[in-house]
């Protein structure tokens, strides 16, 4: 009998499940659209939107596969995203708001529209208990992890609790600010970005600083695939570990 046919193929049409099995912790996608000159937002902020409809698509049926949404409270702030799967089949999956002092409003989409019993809003001990209480009442589950260094979110923590909610996998989706964060703590297992024809100039770089001065020590990938989808150039590299 032949063993490890299609070994590394395998392991990926399963790489949700064994990440998880392997270290109880979701598998991490971060996904963002970004212009040619690596720009996930002009300096208003605005965004909405860099990618091509078809592309837009591809995030849609992304999210549709993923247990877990994930955004910053930045980005709900400035969009207030509803985070659902409206352009492609799937089931919503659940909303994670990073939002360490409690900011987030209470009539934002991801407390009023969809399911918002679907909704995790990732948050410190520091936090105003009575504004917790009001984001519960609303149906949101309210879940208090530590701090990091920086007095935010702890992200490997919290990629903990979400495991033992049984979430095998959490899309992150932005702002800049929180993607930074997931690759200075070498939390993420793959890449999905969607490059679109476009110069934006001066505005939000989609990766801030991650304290790398010499080249050789960039994050690399041990694969990558790219494919055109509308306009939009799609990459996906898979993180070497
Ligand atoms: N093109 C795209 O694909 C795309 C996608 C998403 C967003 N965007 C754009 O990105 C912009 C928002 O990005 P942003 O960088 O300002 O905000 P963000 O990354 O969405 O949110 C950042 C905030 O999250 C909170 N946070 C809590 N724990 C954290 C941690 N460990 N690490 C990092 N952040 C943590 C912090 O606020 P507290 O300390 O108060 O908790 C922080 O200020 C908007 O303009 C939006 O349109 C673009």
């Amino acid at each position: 009998m032949k063993v490890g046919v299609l070994e590394a193929e395998c392991k990926k049409l399963n790489e949700f499940y064994f990440k998880y099995i392997q270290t109880g912790m979701p598998f991490v996608t971060i996904k963002f659209a970004q212009s040619l000159d690596g720009r996930i937002a002009s300096t208003t902020g605005h965004s909405q939107w860099i990618s091509c409809d078809a592309s837009l698509k591809l995030a849609h049926r992304l999210r549709g596969i993923h247990d877990g949404l994930m955004v910053g409270i930045g980005t709900v702030l400035r969009d207030d995203p509803r985070l659902t799967v409206r352009l492609a089949k799937g089931v919503d999956p659940c909303r994670i708001i990073v939002d360490s002092n409690l900011k987030i409003p209470l009539d934002a989409k991801v407390l009023t529209e969809g399911d918002p019993q679907r909704t995790i809003i990732a948050t410190t001990e520091k936090i105003d208990k009575s504004k917790a209480s009001m984001v519960e009442d609303l149906g949101a589950q309210v879940i208090e992890v530590d701090e990091n260094q920086k007095g935010q979110v702890d992200l490997r923590m919290l990629l903990q609790r979400l495991g033992e909610m049984k979430i095998f996998s959490v899309l992150v989706e932005g702002g800049a600010e929180l993607l930074t964060s997931f690759l200075r703590a070498n939390l993420v297992d793959k890449f999905v970005i969607a490059i679109a024809p476009k110069i934006i100039g001066k505005g939000i770089e989609a990766v801030g600083n991650l304290g790398i001065k010499d080249v050789s020590k960039a994050i690399r990938f041990s694969e990558v695939k790219t494919r055109k989808v509308g306009t939009d150039l799609i990459f996906e590299g898979w993180l070497s570990k």
